[in-house]
């Protein structure tokens, strides 16, 4: 569908009203839906609540669902939505704090439980080292895309699984759980295993793949958490 008028009408969930209100944006070339937001908060409505901070897909912070679709609001063109009419709506699997503001203190206890760094057992070699810990390049290879991460948490909304299990510790967190444990410096897989291979933990995950496809950084949790699954079962032949 083309775009045919000078505006666009974004439909955004008021979380205090609990319905959809209908903003007009003139529209200009170039415009994100952050842009589009900002417009709507700026000269029609200061109540407005949203997140931003970078405004280019690095922060992670402006996540929200567009025209149903988990996505970030800074790294979204107008034009590649293809309508005149674009729906809005904060994240599924976090608590809404006021309008496109959602919650992520969960998320980031799942993220923090998996000890998201490296583990060294010799910690006066860790705080004196004696020389550099190098990476090959296929070393680096095994875990390099998941230190793209931005923690956006779009892939934990977009979990059907997370819908069902809040215990379960969501794509994000077991990607960077494998992140770590395929990195040949650390030696945290006890610690990461006790959160891991639980009734909550990696055997929860049916690999519906809505993770990767949402990712806006293109990286594959659903991989990161095979990879981790077949080290686990590895682990207890
Ligand atoms: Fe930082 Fe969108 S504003 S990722």
């Amino acid at each position: 569908m083309q775009i045919e008028s000078a505006k666009i009408a974004l439909h955004i969930l008021r979380s205090k009203q609990g319905r959809f209100q209908e903003f007009q944006i003139p529209i200009r070339r170039g415009m994100t839906v952050l842009d589009a937001l900002i417009y709507a908060k700026e000269r029609l409505d200061h109540s407005l609540g949203l997140r931003f901070s970078c405004r280019m897909a690095t922060c992670g912070s402006c996540g929200m669902k567009i025209n149903g679709r988990p996505m970030l609001a800074c790294y979204t063109q107008i034009s590649e939505l293809k309508s005149n009419s674009i729906k809005i709506e904060p994240l599924d699997n976090c608590a809404v704090i006021r309008d496109l503001v959602t919650d992520f203190t969960e998320f980031f206890e799942h993220h923090r439980s998996i000890a998201p760094y490296i583990i060294r057992k010799d910690i006066t070699e860790k705080e004196h080292p004696s020389k550099e810990y190098l990476q090959k390049p296929e070393d680096l290879e095994k875990y390099l895309q998941f230190s793209h991460c931005i923690k956006c948490g779009l892939c934990y909304s977009a979990c059907p699984t997370v819908a069902a299990d809040r215990e379960f510790p969501g794509p994000q967190a077991l990607a960077q759980a494998y992140r770590y444990i395929a990195d040949s410096r650390d030696r945290g897989l006890k610690e990461r295993m006790d959160r891991i291979d639980t009734a909550h933990g990696i055997a929860r995950c049916h690999f519906a793949g809505t993770c990767s496809s949402v990712c806006p950084k293109g990286i594959d949790p659903a991989q990161g958490i095979q990879l981790l699954r077949r080290y686990v079962l590895s682990l207890k032949r």
